[in-house]
């Protein structure tokens, strides 16, 4: 009983060691190379996790306010990559269920919002 419960998690810590450390060289390589994101690309992602709340055109929704407005265009592109990775209020964070390059995309999208 005893044996089986240790190979068991021999076997769960070597199934997990090079998933860990596979995420940490990835997330290293995106800080270490910054983004640049593809507006086209961005529509898509955000057409299916941003529309919802801020409408298919940006222009916003009794629930989540437009992107069009200055307010939000004056912001930097480091700014608006915060607020989608982590959240802010009611707003929230898609830093685990988007990569940084959705991220960079979307906020790419955003941009074209504002024109
Ligand atoms: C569940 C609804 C919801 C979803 C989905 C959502 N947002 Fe938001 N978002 C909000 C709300 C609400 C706010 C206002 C937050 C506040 O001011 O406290 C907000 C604010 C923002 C802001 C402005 C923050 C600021 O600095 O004023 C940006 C930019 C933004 N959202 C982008 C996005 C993008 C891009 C996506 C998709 C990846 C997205 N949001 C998905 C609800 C949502």
């Amino acid at each position: 009983m005893n044996m089986r419960l240790a190979s068991g998690l021999t076997l769960a810590a070597a199934l997990a060691l090079p998933f860990v450390s596979g995420c940490a060289s990835d997330s290293g390589d995106t800080t270490a190379t910054p983004l640049t994101g593809n507006a086209a690309a961005g529509a898509t992602v955000f057409s299916a996790n941003c529309a919802s709340c801020h409408g298919s055109d940006g222009k916003g929704t009794g629930t989540a306010p437009a992107l069009t407005s200055a307010s939000i265009q004056q912001k930097t592109d480091a700014t608006l990559t915060a607020t989608v990775t982590n959240g802010d209020g009611t707003m929230p964070a898609f830093g685990k269920s988007l990569s940084a390059q959705q991220i960079a995309d979307v906020v790419a999208h955003v941009r074209t919002l504002g024109k």
